[in-house]
């Protein structure tokens, strides 16, 4: 049915006294009207949707500040949108790009001003946002170094040393924490959802946390915690998801706890035992065997502690402040057994990545040239169409 059919027409009653035919009339070309102003906005609506895209790489927008952006390379491909390497004010940094109907960016821009506005040391600054002719959204923030994920599988051996790994565990901690300290939960705690600053920002010691797609909010305005809302389906990713995602009820802090417990396992033993299941059934039955069965396989290859911080998680209710401090104190305990430095070297640091780590491409190829070699298209008026 068209928007131009649900319009109803006032019935003609059969004997109409002199009087009310005009009214009628009026009645009937005011519903004539309204009908065609809709049928206008839906033709309109359609025409936007088409438009509903990701950028690619090579093209140029322009901010409401009248500032030209080029997305000179694409940096990462999420579920939601893509990544680009940008220059602005001389300086290399990333910017995050939606569709327009996604309407994920809100929400990151949302966590990243609260986090700015804290001073939080863990997350990206955000440079600006805006949406370019209802076709995609963007947010600039901080160029950050290969995530987590990727630094992982480039290491001949896909785990990091116990050193990188109880590190990693610190500054990811310290930044769930601190997300927490702002109100929101991450529902989200991933490898791919973690980077080290770059060196060239002298960053390069700090890991930072993005990817607020599936972030909420678990205090009101009064900051009063927000009770469980009971079963709600899932979020998150079904590898790190807490056995209550699993269950589909709803996520506290502690689960972001869980989701960081596993995503430190994989880090150091070099994979899950879930790591070829798909079947979301399946892993969460695998995470159970984990804590029985499973236990010594699971944590063989890991220091006693690690057993401790399970403990403890498992033990939370949806409401439980996590022991943050006390977890740092249990990593700590086995930096010190295992004699780890306080000077950090990551395990992904060689001595070429002492200096620069904006690739050549990066820093040398201008904007010109990059124009010129994708064939740009110039989307830049953004009142055109
Ligand atoms: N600030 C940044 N600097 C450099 N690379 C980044 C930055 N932000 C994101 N990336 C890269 O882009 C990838 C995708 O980004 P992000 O996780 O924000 O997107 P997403 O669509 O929400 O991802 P997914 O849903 O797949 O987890 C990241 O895993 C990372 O490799
Ligand atoms: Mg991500």
């Amino acid at each position: 049915m068209s928007h131009t059919d649900m319009v109803v027409i006032p019935n003609t009653p059969t004997l109409v006294a002199e009087e009310n035919v005009e009214k009628i009339r009026a009645a009937a070309e005011l519903a004539a009207k309204e009908a065609a102003r809709i049928h206008r906005v839906s033709l309109r609506e359609k025409k936007e949707e088409k438009k509903d895209r990701l950028p690619v790489q090579g093209e140029m927008f322009e901010t409401d500040k009248g500032e030209q952006i080029i997305l000179k390379q694409k940096l990462g491909d999420g579920a939601m949108g893509h990544v680009f390497l940008i220059s602005k004010d001389g300086r290399a940094m990333a910017v995050k790009t939606e569709k327009f109907s996604t309407g994920m960016l809100p929400m990151e821009i949302k966590v990243l001003l609260s986090t700015m506005r804290e001073k939080c040391k863990h997350f990206c600054r955000i440079h600006d946002y805006g949406t370019i002719r209802r076709e995609y959204n963007y947010m600039i923030i901080s160029l950050l170094g290969r995530d987590l994920y990727r630094l992982r599988s480039e290491m001949p051996t896909r785990s990091f040393s116990i050193s990188t790994t109880t590190k990693i565990a610190l500054e990811t901690l310290e930044s769930i924490e601190e997300l927490h300290s702002v109100g929101y939960l991450s529902r989200d705690v991933k490898p791919s959802n973690f980077a080290p600053g770059l060196r060239d920002f002298k960053e390069h010691k700090t890991i930072f946390m993005f990817d607020f797609g599936l972030a909420k909010k678990y205090v009101d305005r009064e900051h009063r915690k927000l009770k469980s809302r009971g079963e709600v389906g899932w979020r998150g990713t079904v590898r790190y998801g807490s056995l209550n995602a699993h269950k589909r009820l709803d996520l506290g802090r502690r689960d972001d706890l869980e989701c960081w417990f596993y995503m430190l396992v994989e880090m150091h033993v070099g994979e899950l035992p879930w790591r070829f299941l798909t079947d979301r059934t399946a892993v969460g039955k695998a995470k159970i065997h984990a804590r029985e069965e499973g236990r010594p396989n699971f944590f063989f290859k890991l220091p006693q502690q690690f057993e401790t911080i399970l403990k403890m998680i498992d033990g939370y209710a949806f409401e439980t402040r996590p022991e943050y401090r006390q977890m740092k104190k249990l990593i700590n305990e086995i930096r010190v057994e295992n004699q780890c430095s306080d000077r950090i070297k990551w395990d992904w640091q060689t001595d070429e990545s002492q200096y620069s780590e904006l690739t050549e491409a990066v820093s040398v190829m201008s904007d010109m040239a990059i124009l010129a070699e994708q064939g740009a298209t110039n989307v830049t008026d953004r009142n055109q169409g």
